[in-house]
């Protein structure tokens, strides 16, 4: 039986999580010391513009108090904080590891979150939803994890409400990978699924769901890449004093590898919002 929750581990981004804790301490915060989500937004954002990217996404779908919003593979839980706390709406977290969700939940109590936010523990494919709905899902570089987008489109489907939207920035292929690549892909960035740009909207549209935006990203995020790795690489001393040489071994090599993947012109990044029309 495939144990998505250990395999994913392949991905280096998701290994060393106590990068965190030290990245408080960095801080001068102590394991009791209560936070604020913008402390913390430097180190728990494992996607692209950080908090920028998600006040956008709550512009564009006009989150309010009034809203229900779900988020797949929600992290170290930053995006979904940053969601409840400017729109104070509830917010359901679904995350596949673990550890990172134990880290996200402690997160969100010391931000004096947890009455919004919900964090939930699992697989997205196989969670027990029972009847809830959402006005809204959402999901940042994680969806290209599962396999069977046909399925995750027809669970999204049942839980959001008429009119639902699903918001996700996300990953895909520009270029036909050879089985080398493709191979480094699924271990180096863990990808199930990575279509090209015109099948991952007709995914989409096969499932029901009407297109309402779709950005292709790859540009932007080979330059934000780039600039990423050298700002790592340039802070190496003060990385290797806060964590430690392996840690910035495992980051400085996952950052360089992703960012060869956009440079090669074979990974893309697409943004995509899309209602649920029937
Ligand atoms: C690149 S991280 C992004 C985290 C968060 N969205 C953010 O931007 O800060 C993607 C997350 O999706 C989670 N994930 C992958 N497959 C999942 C699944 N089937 N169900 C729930 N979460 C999943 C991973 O464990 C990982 O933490």
């Amino acid at each position: 039986m495939v144990d998505h929750a250990n395999d994913i581990k392949s991905m280096k981004l998701y290994t060393h999580i106590d990068r965190v804790y030290r990245e408080l301490n960095e801080l001068g915060k102590g394991p009791e010391d209560l936070l604020d989500t913008s402390e913390l937004a430097a180190f728990d954002q494992l996607h692209y513009h950080g908090v920028d990217a998600v006040q956008y996404a709550v512009d564009t779908l006009n989150i309010s108090d009034r809203s229900s919003v779900l988020e797949i593979g929600s992290g170290f839980g930053g995006p979904a904080r940053h969601i409840a706390k400017q729109a104070q709406c509830r917010v359901t977290a679904l995350e596949l590891q673990p550890d990172q969700n134990t880290v996200a939940r402690e997160l969100t109590e010391r931000c004096g979150l947890s009455s919004l936010l919900n964090h939930r523990c699992g697989d997205f494919m196989d969670t027990d939803w029972s009847d809830e709905t959402f006005d809204a899902i959402v999901s940042w570089l994680a969806i290209y994890h599962i396999p069977d987008r046909k399925r995750l489109l027809e669970i999204s489907s049942q839980l959001l409400g008429d009119d639902g939207m699903f918001f996700t920035e996300d990953l895909y292929c520009r270029q036909s990978l050879e089985p080398d690549e493709n191979q480094l892909m699924s271990t180096g960035l863990y990808a199930a699924h990575l279509p090209d740009f015109d099948t991952y909207l007709r995914e989409f549209e096969q499932a029901g769901f009407e297109i309402v935006e779709s950005r292709d990203m790859s540009e932007d995020w080979a330059e934000f890449t780039s600039n990423r790795l050298q700002d790592y690489r340039n802070k190496r001393n003060r990385h290797i004093r806060v964590h430690n040489l392996e840690t910035y071994q495992a980051m400085e090599g996952f950052y360089s590898f992703v960012n060869g993947c956009f440079l090669s012109g074979k990974l893309g990044g697409i943004r995509l919002m899309a209602r649920k029309s029937d």
